[in-house]
């Protein structure tokens, strides 16, 4: 694999090659992704949920994102990394949101932060391509404004809402993001915002005219996770397949089956007193 970079990103959207992109949280997860070929990675604070155990993303710390994000370096080290700035890690001032932005940035490892909004959040953003950090937008539906929006709900169904959203984008774009998500917005509005961009969308519920898409790891392989949403397609079953290996060892163990001969050490014998 060669790490692929922002210019490279952007003449995949010039050539109409589809981005392909998986989250992944730790050192297997990471490497499975590099192995099966993603053009890039991202460390999402999606984590809180999938390997955390929270309901939301809104309990996801930066030491969370930080000690993830090593073990996908790691995992993943030549594959294009984008780590999330987690919830209210960029909103109190210019000085925290830079100070926590260069510790996600260098001790991870990663090539782009992404934060979710606009508005103040495209200043912020503006702040980190000047201080060398290069980043990515997310608009449409932000799971760290999900207790704002009333859940977790398509964005930017009628006409006033969908302007809003293309305005956002324009805006991120202008202030030097990279590539952007959109999040479960309706696929003629993602199709026009792809459009208008210069930089890459990428969608996760957004359609199939995105310039490339991401999914959850777990989603995808349902793993650990209980109701898929309708954006997901599921393509392997690991609570079964999984699970199924998991209730084998332990009826195994149980019942004396494992370990067999095969996975036993024995000593040498010889020379030593017989009783
Ligand atoms: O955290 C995450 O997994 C994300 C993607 C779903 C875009 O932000
Ligand atoms: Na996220």
């Amino acid at each position: 694999d060669i790490l692929l970079n922002k210019q490279q990103f952007l003449q995949m959207k010039q050539d109409r090659k589809k981005i392909a992109m998986v989250t992944s949280y730790d050192y297997p997860s990471a490497k499975m992704a590099e192995a099966a070929g993603v053009d890039m990675i991202l460390v999402g604070d999606s984590l809180g949920m999938t390997v955390l155990g929270y309901d939301s993303t809104i309990p996801v710390t930066i030491e969370d994102m930080i000690h993830h994000g090593k073990a996908v370096h790691r995992g993943a080290g030549n594959t294009f990394k984008v780590v999330d700035m987690p919830f209210m890690s960029y909103h109190i001032s210019t000085a925290e949101t830079l100070s926590n932005a260069r510790r996600l940035y260098q001790e991870t490892g990663a090539q782009a932060l992404k934060l979710e909004g606009s508005g103040d959040v495209s200043r912020a953003m503006a702040k980190l391509v000047q201080a060398g950090i290069p980043v990515v937008g997310h608009i449409g539906l932000t799971p760290q404004s999900v207790n704002v929006l009333g859940g977790y709900k398509v964005q930017g169904k009628d006409k006033e809402t969908a302007a809003r959203l293309l305005e956002e984008a324009l805006e991120i774009e202008e202030a030097g993001a990279m590539m952007l998500v959109l999040e479960c917005v309706p696929r003629q509005l993602a199709s026009f915002i792809t459009e208008q961009l210069s930089i890459p969308t990428i969608g996760i519920g957004a359609g199939a005219d995105c310039d490339g898409q991401v999914l959850v790891y777990h989603d995808i392989l349902n793993y650990g996770v209980g109701r898929l949403p309708k954006f997901v397609k599921k393509y392997t079953d690991g609570n079964q397949i999984l699970g199924d290996g998991i209730t084998r060892y332990v009826q195994d163990v149980k019942s004396g089956e494992f370990p067999e001969e095969k996975h036993t050490f024995t000593m040498n014998l010889s020379g030593l007193p017989k009783e």
